[in-house]
């Protein structure tokens, strides 16, 4: 393979749709330059920095917060092993609060799917009178808000 990736060689390496390449380069997520046909041509480490992307979301990074983060990369070089893992650094409590809400979706799934009591008591799903809407958006009770 050339050093220069179409971008269905770079979707197909890095198993994200060429419609999510294109928006990740609207953001500014990541950058192409123009072949004389006018299509898209990626540097071949745009596939780390599209890794990156893809397990920064994983983690719960909005693409607000990963393009800041791709901000502190250095413009003039590729980035080493270093500049990647400086990054990924503070990610230790996001990872925690990830594996605590799966955790409590895994719990909920046993409980409460095909279960359809919503106990009052017991279950995640009741919510009566939508109170559960004063504390923000989403399954709250879900997501570990208390009552
Ligand atoms: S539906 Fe029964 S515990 Fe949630």
């Amino acid at each position: 393979m050339s050093e220069l990736l179409t971008i269905s060689e770079v979707s197909g390496r890095s198993g994200v749709a060429s419609s999510a390449l294109r928006f990740y380069e609207e953001r500014g997520l990541i950058e192409s330059e123009r072949a004389g046909s006018g299509h898209r041509r990626y540097p071949r480490p745009v596939l780390r920095r599209i890794a990156f992307i893809v397990f920064a979301q994983r983690v719960g990074l909005t693409l607000e917060e990963i393009g800041t983060e791709l901000e502190k990369l250095p413009p003039d070089r590729a980035p080493t092993r270093r500049d990647w893992s400086r990054l990924s650094r503070g990610w230790s409590d996001r990872i925690d609060d990830r594996i605590a809400e799966l955790e409590r979706l895994k719990a909920g799934l046993t409980e409460c799917i095909g279960c359809g009591c919503l106990s009052l008591d017991r279950c995640r799903l009741a919510n009566p009178g939508d109170r559960a809407a004063g504390a923000g958006p989403g399954p709250r009770y879900w997501m570990g808000d208390r009552r």
